[in-house]
């Protein structure tokens, strides 16, 4: 046979290392093809195909050079041995067979190995395999996430942006956690803010349009109070979301923060960002700069590297991993009356079983069901036989509000999550719009009720309806004098 190649190449160790870069090679241009005829983007398909199979092949050239370079060392020492190829004769039979065969388990091989890496692509590329393979770690955030509205949306999107930056990131960052599952150095709960596979604006644009957001929706909050008749309130307000684009409608509202034709920069002072002393808008159209800054911060102490542009995570820090607060749960299983609230002091009760320190789930689950039922066979033992029924009913939907929202064993709940959405239980707006930012010039961040939602209508357990399409004046449910317009909501919510 004649070596159409330097002889030098004709070695073992060249052989191996030439194949493994030509494999290596050949499943790159499969992924990669697969890549292109996929409608959506695969994220870890770009991992496997641009990060780990590079690797192979650059380690494939690497061995066959060094074969070289030692057959080459050989040759100048003499000491070369001439190494022939076999012979094959396709004529004669055992050589037919022979090559046959041989052809055969090598198509298969690569078969085999192009739809494995394509599984194993599928595989880790899964919320399945996300969301469970660090079982006891993520349950949490997989559980919140399968009742959320984004429970169809894969983990990937959101968390592994497109673009080689973030391939390699999210490899880094993956081994990184797979090492601290297996030695246990995981922290409980995984902290928050997440720094290396933090969502960006662009993984949320990439289904929500800033500028299709435009106009009002209108939401029902129904909050009962913690006495003995359980007493409602409803509240009836059309949030604002708009702020994207003119020409769909009013430009104003919530979503301002986002236009285009503005950047927004905050000084956060801790991990969470849950103190901001220091605020600047920049309107992209003038160049103007405006700074807002609570009274006493002295902008000379300011960090330069922790200055955050605002998008879309620093308000929807919790658009899928919601953990509720025991309050509105409660809440809400009441006003659809699966709790019945005619039972006295359930809401109470209810919020103060679920509140409690557990350490363990099934701990927690039990405890809920004997506070309860102790509650009404000790205060009301006559109700505890009459209406046992709805009684444990009440304890079943508790159990398993509880469930989907607290997880001790990982001290996961809606304190550790605060959600910047709203401002009751969590600062959220009232970061910015607590009134007590101003600028220079004396402007201030607005905490007034009716820019961010229009209160339409309100009503306090009977007393009559206050309703008006311009906005009604709040009234807190308890008399609380002023402290409402004064301080901050979560001040007294947030359950601290
Ligand atoms: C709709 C987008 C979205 C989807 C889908 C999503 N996440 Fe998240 N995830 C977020 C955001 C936003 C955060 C908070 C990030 C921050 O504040 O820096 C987060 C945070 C996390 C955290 C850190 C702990 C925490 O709760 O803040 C983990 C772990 C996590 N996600 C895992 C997952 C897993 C596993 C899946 C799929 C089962 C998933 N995520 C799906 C948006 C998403
Ligand atoms: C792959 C597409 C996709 C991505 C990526 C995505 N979303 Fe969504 N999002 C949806 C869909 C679909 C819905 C509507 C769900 C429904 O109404 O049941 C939705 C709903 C929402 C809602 C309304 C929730 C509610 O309570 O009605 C918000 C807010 C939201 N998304 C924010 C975000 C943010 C913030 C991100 C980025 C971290 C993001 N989304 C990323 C598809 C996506
Ligand atoms: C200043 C805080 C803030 C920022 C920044 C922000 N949002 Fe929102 N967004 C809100 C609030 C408040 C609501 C209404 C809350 C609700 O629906 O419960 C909302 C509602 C939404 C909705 C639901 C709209 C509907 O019709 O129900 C979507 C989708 C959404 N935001 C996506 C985004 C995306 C994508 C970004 C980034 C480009 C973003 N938001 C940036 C505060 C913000
Ligand atoms: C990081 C600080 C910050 C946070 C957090 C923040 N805002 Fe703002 N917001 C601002 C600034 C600054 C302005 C502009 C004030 C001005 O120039 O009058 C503004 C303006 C607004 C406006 C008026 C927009 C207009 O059309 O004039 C609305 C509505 C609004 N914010 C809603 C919200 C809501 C809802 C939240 C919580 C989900 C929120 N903001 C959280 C900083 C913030
Ligand atoms: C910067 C914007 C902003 C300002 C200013 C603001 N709110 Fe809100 N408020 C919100 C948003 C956003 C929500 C919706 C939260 C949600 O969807 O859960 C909300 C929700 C509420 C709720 C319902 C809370 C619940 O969960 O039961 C009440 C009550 C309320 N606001 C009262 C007020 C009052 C009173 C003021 C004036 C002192 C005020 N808000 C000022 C943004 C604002
Ligand atoms: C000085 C403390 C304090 C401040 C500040 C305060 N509240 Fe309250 N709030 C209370 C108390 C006390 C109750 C009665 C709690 C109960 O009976 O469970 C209550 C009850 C409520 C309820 C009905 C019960 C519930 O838990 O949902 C709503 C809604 C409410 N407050 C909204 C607000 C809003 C909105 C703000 C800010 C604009 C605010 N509160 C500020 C003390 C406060």
């Amino acid at each position: 046979m004649k070596k159409k190649l330097p002889l030098s190449f004709y070695n073992p160790v060249t052989l191996t290392g030439a194949s493994l870069a030509a494999l290596s090679f050949g499943l790159i241009l499969f992924l990669m093809l697969l890549q292109a005829l996929s409608p959506e983007p695969k994220p870890y398909m770009g991992i496997i195909a641009f990060v780990l199979l590079p690797a192979f092949l650059l380690v494939g050239l690497g061995i066959a050079a060094v074969g070289i370079y030692k057959e080459h060392r050989k040759s100048i020492t003499g000491k070369r041995i001439e190494r022939k190829f076999p012979l094959l004769d396709l004529n004669e039979p055992k050589h037919r067979r022979a090559f046959i065969l041989f052809a055969a388990i090598t198509i298969l091989l690569l078969l085999f190995s192009a739809f494995g890496s394509y599984q194993a692509y599928e595989y880790t590329d899964s919320d399945e395999f996300c969301g469970t393979i660090c079982h006891s770690v993520m349950n949490p955030e997989y559980t919140a996430y399968k009742n959320s509205p984004h429970a169809r949306v894969g983990c990937v999107n959101c968390h592994i942006g497109s673009g080689a930056e973030w391939y390699v990131r999210s490899k880094f960052s993956g081994a990184y956690q797979v090492y601290s599952v297996l030695f246990n150095k995981y922290s409980r709960p995984i902290p928050t803010p997440i720094s290396n596979l933090r969502p960006a604006q662009e993984t949320c644009e990439q289904c929500h349009w800033p500028k299709n957001f435009f106009s009002e929706k209108k939401v029902v909050f129904n909050s009962y109070l913690s006495d003995s008749v359980n007493t409602k309130s409803t509240l009836t307000m059309l949030l604002k979301i708009g702020g994207g684009n003119s020409e769909l409608g009013t430009s104003a509202g919530i979503h301002w923060h986002m236009n285009i034709a503005n950047k927004v920069l905050y000084y956060p002072l801790d991990e969470s960002r849950q103190t901001i002393p220091w605020v600047k808008i920049i309107s992209n159209e003038t160049g103007k700069e405006e700074i807002y800054k609570i009274k006493g911060f002295d902008a000379s102490k300011l960090n330069p590297d922790s200055i955050r542009t605002m998008d879309c995570i620093d308000c929807h820090n919790r658009p899928t991993h919601i953990y509720r607060d025991p309050y509105s749960l409660v809440d809400n299983l009441m006003a659809v009356g699966r709790i019945d609230n005619k039972l006295p002091y359930i809401r109470s009760i209810a919020v103060e079983s679920m509140e409690s320190q557990y350490t363990r789930k099934d701990i927690a689950l039990d405890s809920i069901k004997i506070k309860i039922a102790d509650f009404y066979s000790s205060n009301y033992p006559y109700l505890a036989e009459k209406e046992k029924d709805k009684i444990d009913t009440a304890i079943r939907q508790i159990q398993n509000v509880y469930s989907l929202n607290y997880f001790p064993e990982m001290r996961v709940n809606w304190k550790y999550f605060p959600n910047n959405i709203g401002h009751l239980y969590s600062p959220g707006c009232f970061r910015c719009h607590d009134g007590q930012h101003y600028s220079d010039s004396g402007k201030v961040i607005s905490k007034d009720c009716n820019i961010c939602h229009t209160i339409l209508a309100q009503q306090i357990d009977d007393e009559p309806l206050k309703l008006s399409l311009n906005g009604v004046n709040y009234t807190h449910p308890v008399d609380i004098g002023n402290s409402w317009k004064e301080e901050n909501c979560d001040n007294c919510h947030s359950g601290k």
